[in-house]
């Protein structure tokens, strides 16, 4: 029976990391897959996770299964970091919530219970947007469309194509957007844009779906959080997909959280019993270990300073290296002008360059990055960036 299934081919971007393996070019410079890095190419634990690590062994009596919502501690946490203390639909209990394996859980179960209330239902999303929110959406069974959102040509958001598209989705279609850090393209909304997009929200009644997986990589853990708290606010319905592979650095132990805004407390015990329904079907239980890790930091005065601390050296270094290599380019006698990049936020930066010179790039200079120009920006180092700036000169 199984031999009816081909082969397929290698994901873009894991595949990319394995043909950065194979290089045996000792320069070699890998800008793919979305994970930071310090200045030495690595992903180190985080001290405030470490810390956390040592309590939690300390403090864990049993390894029985956690409620089928997720470590209570880790989803406040989240939930306060997210939609800020004191927030109306947390003091009206409006929001049910569970702990998700990952951000990529929390996608993929939002869109199964929004495939429960309406099969039909169709989900809006940015062109470009992350590849993975295609299949995570997709394979639930939702319609996928696009909005228009990013202009290679203006290394900008074509804000006024997407209000207009977004004027014409239909009541109860769901619109995704990134809370921060905009996943390929590093270029998101202003808060004008948020506001904006509220009031067209308001007017066609379409449910915004926000996923933040990079919160405190783009201007600060509060200020990237202006569009989702702006929506939850104003808006009855939003639901949220979030990560902590990226601010908490615990990618490999899937920490994610899905949370959803209702209108009142009876619709949020429907929907929480909903949620956890979808979540038995597929998972059964989340994981405890790194929901336990960000409840340890998130309820630690000392420790959450320390993480917070931790967060902003990671963004301030990121936003470094982007000035650092836009300076390099233009010392190298770059044609193009690249000072975009410094406007761009996150981990991640559209070069807006072709997908023959990124492959040029990579065949002449073993520098990796994804074909759509997306480079993440955390991979650049001191070591690296001269020489690629001369690659990316060389090739243009
Ligand atoms: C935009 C976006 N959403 C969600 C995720 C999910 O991350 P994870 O499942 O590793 O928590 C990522 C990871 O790269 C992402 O870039």
């Amino acid at each position: 029976m199984l031999e009816v299934l081909p082969q397929l081919p290698a994901d873009p971007i894991l595949g990319l990391s394995a043909a950065f393996k194979e290089d045996t070019n000792p320069h070699k410079i890998d800008l793919g897959v979305g994970v930071y890095k310090d200045e030495n190419g690595d992903t180190p634990i985080l001290s405030s996770v470490a810390k956390a690590q040592t309590l939690l062994l300390e403090k864990e009596t049993t390894k029985t299964y956690i409620t089928p919502q997720g470590v209570q501690g880790y989803i406040d946490g989240m939930l306060e970091l997210i939609l800020g203390k004191g927030h109306p639909a947390l003091l009206e209990d409006r929001v049910a919530a569970v702990q998700a394996p990952g951000g990529c859980g929390a996608l993929r179960i939002l869109s199964e219970l929004l495939k429960r209330c309406n099969p039909d239902t169709t989900v809006w999303v940015s062109d470009p947007t992350w590849a993975n929110h295609i299949p995570l959406i997709g394979n639930a069974g939702l319609n996928i469309e696009t909005y228009p959102y990013f202009d290679k040509d203006t290394a900008g958001i074509k804000f006024a194509q997407m209000a207009e598209c977004l004027a014409k989705v239909k009541k109860g279609d769901v619109v995704l957007l990134h809370g921060c850090c905009h996943n390929p393209t590093g270029a998101d909304l202003t808060k004008e844009q948020w506001h904006a997009v509220l009031d067209i929200a308001k007017d066609r009644g379409f449910l915004p779906f926000i996923d933040i997986a990079y919160q405190g990589f783009g201007d600060g853990i509060e200020e990237d959080a202006y569009g989702v708290r702006l929506l939850t606010q104003n808006l009855p319905e939003v639901i949220i997909a979030a990560s902590c592979s990226k601010n908490f650095g615990l990618y490999r132990e899937r920490v994610g959280l899905a949370a959803m805004i209702t209108a009142n407390s009876t619709i949020k015990k429907s929907i929480q019993s909903q949620i956890q329904f979808v979540a038995r079907g597929i998972y059964s239980m989340p994981p405890s270990y790194g929901g336990a890790l960000v409840d340890i930091i998130l309820n630690d005065e000392e420790l959450k300073h320390e993480w917070q601390n931790e967060v902003n050296d990671m963004r301030v270094r990121m936003q470094s290296l982007r000035e650092l290599l836009v300076n390099k380019l233009a010392e190298k006698g770059a044609q193009k002008d690249f000072s975009f990049v410094t406007s761009q936020k996150g981990m991640f930066s559209y070069l807006c360059i072709t997908p023959e010179q990124v492959q040029a790039v990579r065949d002449k200079h073993s520098v990796y990055f994804v074909n759509s120009s997306r480079v993440n920006v955390a991979g650049i180092s001191l070591k690296n960036v001269d020489q690629l700036a001369t690659a990316l000169v060389d090739v243009l």
